[in-house]
């Protein structure tokens, strides 16, 4: 983030502080249970939002860092994978081998039925586990082997492409890779990102290196466990041991692009900047960014200096798969540097699955007893007005009445 628009964010952060006011929605909202447990409001989300209305946030180059890298990236019907062909060129593919269906990379699972690898890199083909067939890094089918002929009467059909994997849409740009999980309709970054990409580019994603991720599952609606990002009204109360005394809850200052929105989330330190010259103001060093993607991915850079992917994919109504990615600015090196980062990595992930998502699945519980008929936004959580709002467009859903 450049210094003039720090410097411009920070005088209304204080202009709010003076005036122990912040950013506020024109009026309360009033979001209907069914919204978040409603199997029919469920299914169309999936068939708007998760069809490729949208493009998604599949992942940051630094997650294909040479080519024949891949990582999956599996979505509400779309398995997919994104790999870099030799080409140096991001694509992403369904990971579904065209033989008969099996899938291509991270296919190998525990005993629960859990896939092991998420990642990792190939030398130069992509072979089936299955029976061998083997792909380019292109996608296209090259080798069908030990088939006994079995084959050739459709090798026209193999040699003119009707057998190579199934291509979606993929954009790598800013250091990040967008990818529309179906459909073959273009990426457009500009529109679709509503220039948001252009501030999320600032923070050079290129230059960062993957450090870990982890996957989580939780019995909670999507939605209610990427609201808990929205707001730092709940800072002071849920989060009173753990963030409380670093962080603000307000003002709590945003910027919105089309369905996507920014916003810093503030230390306490941030106010003592007021006493040096402007040219050494910060807002990147008091406060973790927080970029909200639509439909599914928050992203948070913290003063620290790492940046956290965290994405959603539905797999029911009430259940939500969760992936959190860290990616750190330098490669390790040192046993320093790697206690550093686990040291950040757990203070993340403990306060967000222990704190947040364990609270939000106590409230999807709530919601789905059906003994409430709605949850309200007061004015001081726009953000969450916001992102309803702009999902609704997508699933024509309008404003409902205050009861
Ligand atoms: S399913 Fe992939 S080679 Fe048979
Ligand atoms: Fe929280």
């Amino acid at each position: 983030m450049n210094h003039i628009r720090q410097v411009e964010i920070l005088k209304e952060i204080f202009s709010h502080i003076d005036a122990n006011t912040t950013p506020m929605a024109e009026a309360p909202y009033w979001n209907p249970v069914d919204r978040y447990v409603s199997s029919t409001h469920y299914n169309t989300e999936l068939q708007t939002l998760f069809q490729g209305a949208l493009p998604l946030l599949a992942g940051f180059s630094p997650d294909l860092p040479s080519p024949g890298s891949w990582f999956t990236y599996d979505m509400p019907d779309a398995p997919v994978f994104v790999t870099r062909g030799t080409d140096g060129k991001a694509r992403a593919f369904l990971n579904i081998c065209r033989h008969r269906g099996s899938r291509l990379v991270g296919f190998e699972m525990d005993d629960s039925g859990n896939f092991i690898h998420s990642r990792g890199i190939t030398p130069k083909v992509l072979a089936c586990a299955y029976h061998a067939w083997t792909y380019n890094l292109e996608g296209a089918l090259i080798r069908h082997p030990n088939d006994m002929g079995g084959f050739q009467k459709i090798e026209k059909e193999i040699a003119c492409g009707k057998f190579s994997l199934t291509e979606l849409p993929c954009v790598e740009t800013e250091g990040m890779i967008l990818v529309r999980p179906h459909g073959t309709k273009p990426i457009q970054v500009a529109n679709e990102m509503h220039g948001m990409h252009a501030r999320m580019g600032e923070f050079g994603f290129g230059k960062f290196h993957f450090y870990q991720e982890v996957f989580g599952d939780f019995t909670a609606n999507w939605k209610l466990l990427m609201d808990t990002f929205m707001e730092g009204y709940h800072i002071a109360s849920l989060h009173h041991k753990t963030l409380a005394p670093r962080f603000r809850c307000y003002p709590v200052v945003y910027e919105t692009f089309g369905p996507h929105s920014l916003f810093p989330l503030t230390r306490k330190s941030i106010d003592a900047q007021r006493q040096l010259p402007e040219s050494e103001w910060s807002v990147l060093k008091h406060a973790s960014t927080v970029f909200v993607v639509s439909p599914n991915a928050i992203l948070n850079i913290p003063m620290d200096g790492h940046m956290e992917l965290w994405d959603f994919r539905p797999l029911e109504v009430g259940k939500t798969r969760v992936r959190i990615r860290f990616y750190i600015p330098e490669k390790i090196t040192t046993e320093e540097q790697q206690a550093l980062w686990q040291k950040s990595w757990k203070i993340s992930t403990d306060v967000i699955f222990r704190e947040d998502f364990i609270q939000q699945q106590n409230i999807y519980a709530n919601l789905a007893s059906g003994r409430i008929a709605g949850v309200v936004f007061g004015s001081n959580e726009p953000m969450l007005t916001h992102f309803h709002q702009q999902l609704g467009k997508h699933t024509g859903t309008t404003d409902a009445p205050l009861p």
